[in-house]
């Protein structure tokens, strides 16, 4: 049986835009894509400005999301933000295990676990970003990257609790640089991913689930990938801080679907 997903495509803002800014953004974001219920965009900007952006895209079927959280609901956690007060805000999803948090804030498997539980305990949808280094890459490390990410932070995970967590792949070389990974190469591990999904959880639950490619995704690149059978859509960086590429990355993904 073949599934039919709607793409979805998130775009991670990342330390980008005042509120002001970031109000002007989805307000372009929500002007400029009347095809909406064809794909499912998220978009992500930092915590200051959640509010603001839930606000202008009302009414629309855009979401939002989140770039990080912690795994407590309140306390003394100076600098940190609950799933409570993500929810509030109005966040539906939130982004786990960015390969930035992991490299410059410590982020581990094991927070990573702890957090995806968190969001699933709050009905937020964790996104959660796995990928290899340039140096795992060459030395041929990558599969085994990917799996032990996946096994030590998703695959205690009960299959209702895993069938709520959308996937990305972002080799960690191709975030921010400008240096995509082929379609071939995205193609090659995302397979993987869904193979491994099948074997823990079986093939409906693998079939169903939502893998994400992210690095140096724009429009120009964004319809080869998609066309690759187990990319599901984008997870966006620097192409989505303006309205035309980012739309531009999600009218190519729905053209993949199309054709
Ligand atoms: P990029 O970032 O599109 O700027 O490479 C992707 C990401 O970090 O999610």
């Amino acid at each position: 049986m073949a599934v039919i997903k709607k793409p979805v495509i998130a775009g991670n803002w990342k330390m980008h835009k005042t509120i002001a800014e970031a109000r002007e953004l989805a307000a372009s974001v929500a002007r400029g894509f009347p095809e909406v219920s064809e794909a499912a965009l998220i978009l992500i900007p930092p915590f200051t400005a959640i509010q603001e952006v839930k606000r202008t895209v009302s009414g629309t079927d855009i979401a939002v999301g989140a770039q990080d959280l912690f795994w407590e609901e309140k306390g003394a956690f100076t600098g940190e933000i609950s799933p409570l007060q993500l929810k509030e805000a109005g966040c539906d999803f939130v982004i786990i295990g960015h390969s930035e948090r992991r490299q410059f804030f410590g982020e581990t498997d094991e927070t990573v676990r702890k957090k995806v539980l968190a969001a699933l305990n709050h009905e937020l949808t964790p996104i959660v970003c796995i990928g290899e280094t340039l140096e795992e890459r060459e030395k041929g490390q990558t599969l085994n990257r990917i799996q032990t990410q996946l096994e030590n932070s998703l695959f205690a995970l009960d299959a209702s609790s895993f069938s709520r967590v959308v996937l990305a792949y972002e080799p960690i070389w191709a975030i921010g640089t400008g240096l995509n990974a082929t379609p071939e190469q995205a193609e090659e591990v995302q397979a993987f991913i869904r193979s491994l999904i099948a074997s823990r959880y079986g093939k409906t639950l693998a079939d169903y689930a939502i893998i994400l490619y992210g690095g140096s995704v724009k429009p120009n690149n964004a319809l080869s990938l998609a066309r690759e059978k187990d990319v599901d859509g984008f997870l966006v960086g620097g192409a989505s801080l303006e309205a035309e590429s980012f739309l531009g990355i999600a009218r190519e993904a729905l053209r993949a679907v199309r054709d």
